[in-house]
């Protein structure tokens, strides 16, 4: 039987191309030799977007932008968390497994209640149960289908060993394999994306450029580039530079080799680099923008995808609550 990989995606933002090279596309890529299971991690959005409109909207946008960009519901299961209601009580259950003290420990919380004291304020200002609770919810997402690998970045690994360290408490206490103990699998060969400023492409820095918005909007977004003030004659370096290092995600070979010959030949300035880099962007991406906008634009049909996948998640999701309401003396 194949591995068990799980994706979880908190839909907080909108989709930018540093996510689609950084994180969705190897995401996509493990459906072809793992059982593959993607879902929407809505309740964890829940922790900072309280305005529905705006929830319900990332929650489509993430959704459309996973499928658009070549999620197969037939071949993985694909859901929303929130449908999923044995999520819930897994987390409850894992709670009792879950050392106070280690939720201390997470690097996120510890982030909020320094921020806090920086700022001379209250330490848990602002710091909500569902931030502190946090990995133990994600490790319920985990644990409940009996995964194997997490595809995760860095900033993530520390929550898929806490979820090994509460499976392994439960396993322990009971004397029984009762849950599978996940793997991080960590995505550290992939380049990092970069951004309009030349530092990460991420939606903190205000620097990305999005995945789905219209055709002028990227080309605007395109020319904020920032360069460095090199006039139009001076011979230019591709090496080191964001123009560049982005289009050789866009372009074909033969396309890279012609635009470094222009930067090393001098006399071409930077909004024609910029322009090149447009049109290479837009050839890749107007497809997708295409399948976006046609799933967004039936939202029944959409969300009869996410409860098809329901009630795959749901089928799985059910025997493993069954096992452990058994094991615990619940039944
Ligand atoms: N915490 C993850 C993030 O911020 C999202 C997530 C929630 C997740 N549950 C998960 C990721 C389970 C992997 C597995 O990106």
């Amino acid at each position: 039987m194949r591995q068990i990989s799980l994706t979880g995606i908190k839909p907080t933002g909108d989709l930018h191309i540093g996510n689609f090279f950084g994180a969705m596309r190897p995401a996509l890529q493990l459906a072809e030799s793992y059982e593959a299971r993607y879902f929407i991690a809505d309740y964890h959005a829940l922790n900072s977007v309280k305005d529905a409109a705006e929830l319900r909207t990332h929650i489509r946008a993430v959704a459309a932008g996973w499928l658009a960009a070549g999620l197969d519901p037939d071949k993985v299961i694909f859901y929303r968390q929130s449908a999923v209601p044995e999520t819930f009580e897994l987390s409850t259950l894992l709670m009792a497994f879950t050392a106070k003290g280690l939720m201390n420990r997470a690097h996120a919380y510890k982030a909020s209640v320094q921020a806090n004291l920086d700022k001379q304020d209250d330490p848990d200002s602002g710091v909500n149960m569902g931030l502190f609770t946090y990995p133990v919810l994600m490790a319920a997402d985990i644990l409940l289908f009996d995964t194997d690998i997490v595809p995760v970045g860095k900033d993530q690994v520390q929550h898929v060993e806490m979820a090994q360290d509460i499976a392994q408490a439960i396993n322990f206490n009971y004397k029984a394999e009762l849950l599978r103990v996940p793997q991080a699998q960590m995505r550290e060969n992939f380049a990092v994306i970069p951004g309009l400023d030349g530092r990460k492409m991420s939606k903190s820095y205000g620097n990305t450029i999005p995945l789905f918005v219209p055709e002028k909007q990227l080309r605007k977004t395109i020319m904020r580039i920032v360069t460095n003030s090199q006039a139009v004659d001076e011979v230019k370096d591709p090496e080191g530079c964001q123009v560049f290092a982005l289009y050789t995600l866009f372009a074909t070979p033969a396309e890279q080799d012609s635009l470094a010959a222009r930067y090393r030949a001098g006399g071409m300035g930077w909004g024609e680099a910029k322009e090149a880099l447009f049109q290479a962007v837009n050839r890749e991406l107007s497809p997708l923008r295409q399948r976006y906008e046609a799933i967004l634009a039936d939202p029944a049909g959409l969300d009869a995808i996410l409860a098809r996948g329901a009630l795959k998640a749901r089928a799985i999701a059910g025997a493993t609550i069954g096992r452990l309401r058994a094991a615990i003396g619940m039944d």
